[in-house]
């Protein structure tokens, strides 16, 4: 039999923790020739190579160092570079998840070279067109031709664009499959006494914030103001934040004061984020990843932004859409901290099997005869 030839791509932080479990789910069926390639889109220790060592992604056959860029010469760049390697390998499928600049590059180049592209994380909308992730997501979701969807509301947005029923498969959720295999080795991180955060062996309350979307870190007024609320907080509770590096350029120039117990730190790798995600009273973010882990978790999350791409973690999960108004955010987090948090329940096929179902549908489809099953 000649195996599947499957070339799966990541390029961004975000896009490890989904790719991790698909590869070893692949790898498992000799069925299948799983290649991986790396765009460079990120390109720090800390932003990537820690996470490869971390969850055992193998190292990647192809590394195109596309580095940082506008969005036109990134984008520009990962189609430029991409294009010879898809010629040359001849892959039956390439493999996207989520929704950065790489995603959205490699899916337009296979698409037009008439490689079959499959996308992980489909159908999340924002509906916000100001998001340079939305209009990937939108544009990835035109060209693929499996749309694996992490949650019900996806479907609807695929549905309504027109997308043929016969592609959506509702699958669940491949970050979460990473969260419940790594979550008892990060539980072992000496993360929390780093950080002096544990007392006699207990974790003392704490929050955990992360920020590093255009719309908040952008603009010095937004950063400063977000902060400010912040400081308040961490007057209650010390307040972990890991800083990514454009937060990082940002803080930089803006010189903002800022109270001891909001501790500015490094990023960090998978295992200890995880670890302290797990045991926070309280997480505000604007990262989209995170609203699901924190859901998956059982953690109270304030998301500072005016929209989400993933209802499902606030219909029926632990985060709650709290803007970017310091009062209401103090309000909300005051709110968690006198035990008031919001609990919430795992969304439908949470379990830590989607890469599983998601290499079962491809090879059915590839393998099994017939068009793909639709499984929605
Ligand atoms: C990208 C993704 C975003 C994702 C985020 C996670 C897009 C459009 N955006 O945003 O969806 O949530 O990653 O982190 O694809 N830099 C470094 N080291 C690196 C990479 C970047 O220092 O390894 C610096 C560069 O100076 C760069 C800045 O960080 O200018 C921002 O990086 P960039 O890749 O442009 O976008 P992110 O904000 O990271």
């Amino acid at each position: 039999m000649i195996p599947l030839k499957i070339i799966n791509i990541v390029g961004a932080r975000p896009n490890l923790p989904k790719i991790a479990p698909l590869i070893r789910e692949m790898l498992r069926h000799p069925e299948i020739e799983p290649l991986l390639v790396h765009t460079g889109q990120h390109y720090d220790d800390k932003l990537s190579d820690i996470f490869f060592r971390q969850m055992g992604i193998p190292k990647p056959n192809v590394n195109l160092e596309v580095g940082s860029g506008s969005h036109a010469a990134q984008t520009a760049e990962v189609l430029r570079r991409i294009e010879p390697v898809l010629i040359e390998s001849k892959p039956d499928l390439v493999l996207v998840v989520g929704d950065v600049n790489s995603t959205l590059a490699v899916s337009l180049a296979a698409a037009k070279l008439g490689i079959r592209v499959a996308h992980v994380e489909a159908g999340l909308r924002s509906f916000d067109r100001s998001m340079p992730e939305e209009i990937n997501r939108v544009l990835t979701d035109a060209l693929a031709e499996y749309l694996f969807v992490t949650e019900k509301d996806a479907v609807e947005n695929l549905l309504r664009e027109g997308r043929p029923p016969s592609r959506i498969h509702f699958v669940g959720n491949v970050m979460i499959d990473s969260l419940r295999h790594f979550l008892p080795i990060a539980l072992k991180s000496h993360i929390g006494h780093d950080l002096g955060l544990m007392l006699k062996e207990k974790w003392r309350p704490f929050g955990v914030l992360t920020l590093h979307r255009p719309s908040n870190v952008d603009s010095m007024a937004k950063l400063g103001e977000l902060l400010g609320a912040v400081e308040a907080i961490a007057a209650e509770v010390p307040i972990i934040f890991p800083v990514h590096p454009r937060t990082q350029e940002r803080l930089a120039q803006a010189g903002i004061a800022r109270h001891p117990q909001l501790l500015l730190i490094s990023p960090l790798g998978y295992l200890d984020f995880v670890c302290l995600l797990g045991n926070a009273t309280l997480v505000l973010t604007d990262s989209g990843g995170i609203q699901e882990e924190t859901t998956a978790l059982g953690v109270p999350c304030l998301t500072l932004r005016e929209n989400t791409e993933r209802p499902v973690t606030i219909s029926e999960g632990t985060n709650i859409l709290v803007g970017t108004d310091p009062e209401k955010i103090e309000a909300a987090a005051q709110a968690i901290l006198a035990g008031k948090g919001k609990v919430g329940r795992i969304p439908a096929l949470w379990d830590g099997k989607a890469a599983e179902r998601i290499v079962e549908i491809l090879l059915q489809s590839f393998f099994g005869g017939g068009a793909a099953v639709a499984t929605t």
